[in-house]
């Protein structure tokens, strides 16, 4: 039998890691919940996003889940250690291959990181840096509204340019960064307008790709690859307005999405 692989996140910006997980894993079958009704998760305290995150993952462990991608930064902060402790399947997150993505571009060893309150407020990405290079010098920005924006559908134009402008200025007054970290799964979407702001000579850098790479190699170290040469049907599940789902979702695929249907898991146990 078929067993997917589930990926969570606080609404639609996790469907940029999923993009690239079915690109890089195009056997495998993915189930994609986001938590679009309580996204965004930035703001929130640890204690909270915790408990979402629980749900979010339970709800998947019923469907019978072989591995779990944390496709959110600010849940990857608050709650890998702990997935990867208590589940019996692979968990990985997206801070880690963000920061070796990063790595392995910058010359200068000047790193800029943009994420959600919580991200940066964790020094996920800074350990996770230093971890391989303590000489790293690193640069966080939160970028409060970036998530409201993309949950809104607000990629391309005059305000979501003046939002991006505004809101990257002290990174840019900061200066010196040769490379840019993506930290939160939603800011891909706006990729084109950040790099422009900062300008083509910083190497923006999102953890999508990386972040497949590793669930690739996690797969076929436990032996979990799919084999079969049957097409594969991904869901997707959204705990909020599923027209707005749907909207970025048809606009980051190649195709619309086939199965999307709407849950509510607030009922489901908050923890192990
Ligand atoms: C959020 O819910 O605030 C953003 C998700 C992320 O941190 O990647």
């Amino acid at each position: 039998m078929k067993q997917p692989i589930g990926v969570i996140d606080s609404g639609v910006g996790g469907l940029t890691v999923a993009r690239e997980l079915m690109r890089q894993l195009p056997k495998e079958t993915f189930l994609y919940l986001g938590d679009t009704k309580r996204c965004p998760y930035g703001p929130r305290s640890e204690e909270e996003v915790r408990a979402f995150t629980w749900q979010m993952v339970n709800f998947l462990l019923e469907k019978n889940i072989k591995m779990l991608v944390i496709a959110c930064n600010t849940a990857t902060a608050y709650t890998l250690t702990e997935l990867q402790e208590t589940l019996d399947i692979p968990v990985i997150g997206v801070i880690e291959p963000g920061a070796r993505a990063a790595i392995k571009f910058s010359r200068n060893k000047r790193i800029g990181v943009i994420g959600t309150e919580g991200t940066i407020e964790s020094k996920a990405y800074p350990n996770a840096l230093f971890a391989i290079d303590q000489n790293i010098r690193v640069n966080g920005l939160a970028c409060p509204p970036f998530v409201p924006m993309v949950e809104d559908g607000i990629l391309a134009g005059p305000k979501a340019e003046g939002i991006v402008s505004n809101t990257l200025q002290p990174l840019k007054e900061m200066n010196h960064i040769d490379t840019l970290i993506l930290g939160c799964t939603h800011y891909p979407l706006i990729k084109d307008l950040v790099q422009k702001e900062m300008g083509n000579h910083i190497q923006v850098i999102s953890s999508g790709e990386e972040t497949a790479r590793e669930a690739s190699l996690i797969l076929a170290y436990h032996k979990l690859l799919e084999k079969g040469n049957e097409s594969p049907i991904h869901e997707f599940y959204s705990t909020g307005d599923i027209e707005k789902f749907r909207l970025v979702a048809n606009s980051w695929f190649e195709e619309p999405v086939q199965i999307l249907k709407s849950v509510q898991i607030e009922h489901v146990p908050s923890s192990a």
